[in-house]
């Protein structure tokens, strides 16, 4: 009990970030020498023990993935869309050599962590509980091959906005230095590599005074991909459009949900298409989706060769729309037509 004060205490609620918080507990399971996936636990938040040759450190054998939790109006704590982030946790693991975890498992140890750190649960509007499964080669390998045996972790922390200033608008570059992924690579999945990749990339646009970078393709540059970290879209005369899937775009969980928001309950049209960097230097709205960065408004866009305010640097009405109706669905303030809330917890 005294743990459980001490660790609480140290939380600032009212100014949450995008940043790791230690929890009371993280799940820990491990699959040995292909022989399948046993029984996971749950252990104190902490540090861990890894080979030095484990197949994750040295050829970057690990895939993740990031969902939400969240403190509904009905004062019981629901996951939005798990059953997406087990889904896409499967193919991830299958394109890096990774024995998948079943997706009863997943859903299983993703309510264990929920429950055993409920009250690291942020209040309603003072965020979330972000959920950080990984499976990592954790087994030694020296060749380069799959590793012999595998940790699949779960930990959370409560957080806050991933772009400061909640709903600012951002100021983003097309970046023509440097692609973030390749077609028949790995960007349609989660896999760990793909994140260090865009490090500098993001270091260097924030030097230049920009918040992200946007990627183009790398097989055809005129075309856009994403953000860094979300998906993007582009509202041109009530038409939606986003980049099609199927090479090395990832298959956002939100960027789905805005798609059936959009179509369903907004009745626009929406496109899944080829998106070209003038398409966005001419939108009337322009904005990102993610688990983290929720719905995100870009105010302005910049190539080398020039910079354009869109929709005056202000939300546009549709993106605030998408915002209002997406996070009502995640908080049970509005109803739930896709039944895409689970609830993990009553309070
Ligand atoms: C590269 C990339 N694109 C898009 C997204 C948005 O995906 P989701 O909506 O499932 O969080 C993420 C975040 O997971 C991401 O890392």
């Amino acid at each position: 009990m005294k743990e459980k004060v001490d660790i609480l205490k140290n939380v600032d609620w009212d100014n949450l970030t995008f940043s790791i918080t230690p929890t009371r507990s993280m799940y820990l399971a491990y699959c040995e020498n292909n022989e399948g996936w046993k029984a996971g636990q749950l252990e104190p938040y902490g540090d861990i023990t890894i080979s030095p040759s484990a197949g994750v450190l040295n050829y970057g054998q690990g895939v993740f993935e990031g969902l939400k939790a969240f403190h509904s109006v009905k004062n019981r704590i629901v996951l939005f869309r798990p059953d997406r982030n087990a889904s896409r946790m499967h193919e991830s693991a299958i394109r890096l050599c990774i024995p998948p975890v079943p997706e009863k498992m997943f859903m299983d140890a993703v309510i264990a962590v929920v429950h055993d750190n409920v009250d690291f649960v942020p209040q309603q509007k003072k965020g979330s509980l972000y959920i950080r499964p990984c499976i990592w080669g954790s087994g030694p390998v020296l060749g380069v091959k799959p590793a012999p045996s595998y940790t699949f972790i779960i930990y959370v922390s409560p957080v806050g906005p991933y772009f400061p200033g909640g709903l600012k608008c951002l100021s983003l570059k097309v970046t023509n230095l440097y692609h973030r992924a390749a077609p028949k690579g790995l960007g349609n999945v989660k896999a760990i590599g793909n994140y260090s990749a865009a490090l500098y990339p993001h270091k260097l646009a924030k030097k230049h005074g920009f918040d992200e970078v946007i990627y183009v393709n790398a097989a055809n540059e005129n075309f856009i991909e994403e953000v860094g970290s979300a998906n993007l879209f582009v509202l041109k005369d009530s038409c939606l459009k986003t980049p099609r899937l199927g090479g090395s775009i990832l298959p956002g969980v939100t960027r789905d949900s805005v798609i059936q928001i959009a179509g369903e309950i907004l009745g626009l049209e929406v496109q899944e298409t080829d998106v070209t960097i003038n398409d966005v230097l001419n939108a009337d709205e322009l904005f990102c989706s993610g688990t983290a960065a929720v719905i995100t408004p870009i105010g302005k866009v910049s190539t080398d060769d020039e910079s354009r305010e869109i929709g005056g640097n202000r939300i546009g009405s549709l993106t605030r729309e998408i915002y209002d109706i997406l996070t009502g669905i995640q908080n049970e303030s509005r109803e739930d037509p896709f039944a895409w809330v689970q609830p993990v917890m009553g309070l």
